[in-house]
């Protein structure tokens, strides 16, 4: 049976919920979210400087990055009792406002709540993978958990599908353009002030081997930062495509909200991933992407995906209180 009532929080709910959206993943972790706490759930804003930035891929990294924000919002919720609902883009004269949740009093959904243990215990591995594959099993587990967002997510299990991926991530690493690099040393840089990504969550710097050159790419490729090391990484690891049948914001922050959904569901499973972008960031390399498939949908992330051979730390949040902002009633 569905009721439509909403469902009161109190304060230490709201912050509940705040502090499990925070702990989403986010481009570059630069957390480009606000949340406005209302009575009922919250609302997700996109942050205008990080919306606004020049790069191709900005203005989606930052949905992506607040849709998965919304997910952990609803699994928050689920956790504390509560029923949730999602309206996306609810006021076109604002497109920041990515997304309002409110809590319902329908009951929780189990799933999401299963799910809240997660929050925060995953994280981005950039560190090299066991050479094993990971079980068909869990890898349906993660397809449906996109699916049940709206999106797809293409495992590239079988060639030329999977060489063609390498063939791109590779190129895209080697031939990747100075303007982008120097945009990511910038923000990687300690001196921007904000958290972005420490030294303990960029891995080691990828062994560079031919013929078998790893589909990983150096976030810190450039800058000379102590205590790295270096390392060989697994050259064929778990590769999939995280896609959407439109490329319109609502279907990022959908994308968003798939991507947590499956990272949480890996989680669970013993699952590490990172990514490796690189192609989508290239406008010639995008749509190669997503060429060859059956189904031809818009990519909006790659995945590598295996079993971790170290922990990175979870890396740091802006404190909460420059994230969220006076509730409204
Ligand atoms: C939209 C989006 C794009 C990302 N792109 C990359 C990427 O290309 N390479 C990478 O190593 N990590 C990427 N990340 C991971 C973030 O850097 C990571 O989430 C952030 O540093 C916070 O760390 P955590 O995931 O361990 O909490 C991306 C995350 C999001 C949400």
């Amino acid at each position: 049976m569905q009721h439509t009532g909403h469902a009161m929080l109190n304060a230490s709910e709201q912050l509940v919920v705040a502090a499990a959206a925070a702990a989403a993943p986010s481009v570059f972790n630069t957390q480009p979210w606000s949340f406005v706490l209302t009575d009922d759930g919250l609302e997700v804003h996109a942050d205008p400087h990080d919306a606004s930035m020049p790069t191709a891929s900005a203005a989606r990294d930052v949905r992506l990055s607040c849709g998965a924000a919304v997910f952990n919002s609803r699994v928050a919720l689920a956790r504390l009792g509560h029923g949730s609902r999602v309206s996306v883009l609810p006021d076109a004269g604002d497109p920041l406002l990515v997304a309002r949740v409110t809590a319902t009093d329908d009951a929780p959904d189990p799933a999401l709540d299963e799910l809240y243990r997660w929050v925060d215990s995953r994280r981005t591995n950039r560190y090299p993978f066991r050479p094993e594959g990971i079980p068909a099993g869990v890898l349906a587990l993660l397809h449906d958990a996109a699916r049940r967002e709206g999106a797809t997510l293409r495992l590239l299990d079988g060639e030329p599908e999977y060489q063609r991926m390498l063939t791109s991530i590779r190129h895209a690493t080697w031939t990747e353009d100075e303007a982008v690099r120097d945009d990511r040393d910038a923000r990687l840089s300690p001196r921007t002030g904000r958290p972005a990504i420490p030294v303990g969550n960029l891995g080691p710097v990828p062994r560079r081997e031919l013929p078998d050159d790893p589909p990983v790419r150096d976030m810190a490729e450039g800058l000379d930062l102590p205590g790295r090391g270096s390392a060989a990484f697994e050259p064929h690891p778990d590769l999939a495509v995280l896609e959407t049948a439109d490329d319109v914001p609502g279907s990022w922050i959908a994308a968003g909200q798939a991507l947590q959904r499956l990272l949480l569901e890996a989680t669970g499973h013993g699952i590490a991933a990172s990514f490796a972008n690189q192609p989508l960031e290239d406008a010639e390399l995008r749509p190669d992407v997503s060429s060859g498939a059956a189904h031809h949908g818009h990519p909006q992330m790659v995945l590598r995906m295996g079993y971790a051979t170290a922990q990175p730390p979870v890396s740091p949040r802006r404190p909460l209180s420059e994230v969220v902002r006076p509730g409204r009633g």
